[in-house]
């Protein structure tokens, strides 16, 4: 099949506005060598994650869903001196990589990976009381979403930035009688974002090298 329109339009801003980047390259390079599946963001939609990061200002950034830690080293660069950056793994191979491309690109000191489950995890650093978080990026397993953003919600201060990816999947997002666990994660979402007083949230839609799908992207209210 003929590379769609918006993969080719994807190639041309990203070697315009992004370039060669040897870290990021090496940790996707490292990543396919350890067999770990190339789902990580794209590398627009990384540079998107960290805009919006150093637009927030954010000095501490929480991930759910590390893999090998391509969107971490775009999240973790937004970071100012002494900012710090948590990720939630729940697969220890995936975080072992995603070590090693975190050290390649100078970051170690600002990153802590911490593995397993999520839902495990997320109240252990409610009880550390690591947050609040400046910004929080869900993209970890997709029937947990809810779970991870009432979580990530816990973990927030008024005016937290909370982005989700994967919403739209092909455009799943619409079949309300789907069966697919997660799309109706996914669905469920959408009705906690348009139903919770505690986030004024839209959902963007995108397509690149990645496909179609897109990005929730939420602010937490200054009244929590
Ligand atoms: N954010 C990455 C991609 C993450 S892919 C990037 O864009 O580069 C999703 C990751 O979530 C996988 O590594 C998977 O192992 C992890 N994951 C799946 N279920 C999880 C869970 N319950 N807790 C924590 N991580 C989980
Ligand atoms: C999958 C997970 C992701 O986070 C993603 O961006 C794309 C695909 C997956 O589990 O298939
Ligand atoms: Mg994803």
């Amino acid at each position: 099949m003929a590379t769609p329109q918006w993969a080719a339009v994807d190639a041309y801003l990203v070697q315009a506005l992004i370039g060669d980047d040897p870290a990021l390259t090496a940790a996707l390079e490292a990543s396919t060598e350890a067999g770990l599946p190339a789902i990580g963001v794209s590398p627009a939609q990384g540079k998107l994650l960290h805009l919006l990061a150093r637009i927030q200002g954010a000095r501490k950034i929480l991930e759910i869903g590390t893999l090998g830690g391509y969107s971490t080293i775009w999240l973790a660069r937004a970071l100012p001196r002494l900012g710090r950056l948590v990720s939630l793994e729940v697969d220890p191979r995936h975080a072992e990589v995603a070590r090693e491309n975190v050290a390649r690109a100078g970051l170690t000191r600002a990153v802590d990976i911490r593995v397993g489950p999520a839902l495990e995890l997320l109240p252990q650093l409610a009880g550390e009381q690591q947050g609040p978080f400046d910004f929080i990026f869900i993209d970890a397993d997709k029937p947990s979403t809810p779970e991870y953003f009432e979580a990530a919600i816990g973990l927030s201060r008024p005016g937290t930035v909370i982005v989700v990816d994967n919403v739209v999947r092909d455009g799943s997002i619409v079949d309300a009688g789907s069966a697919d666990p997660n799309v109706i994660g996914m669905r469920r979402l959408v009705e906690r974002l348009s139903a919770d007083p505690r986030v004024d949230a839209t959902v963007l839609q995108t397509v690149g090298s990645k496909g179609y799908d897109g990005f929730a992207i939420a602010r937490v209210a200054s009244d929590i």
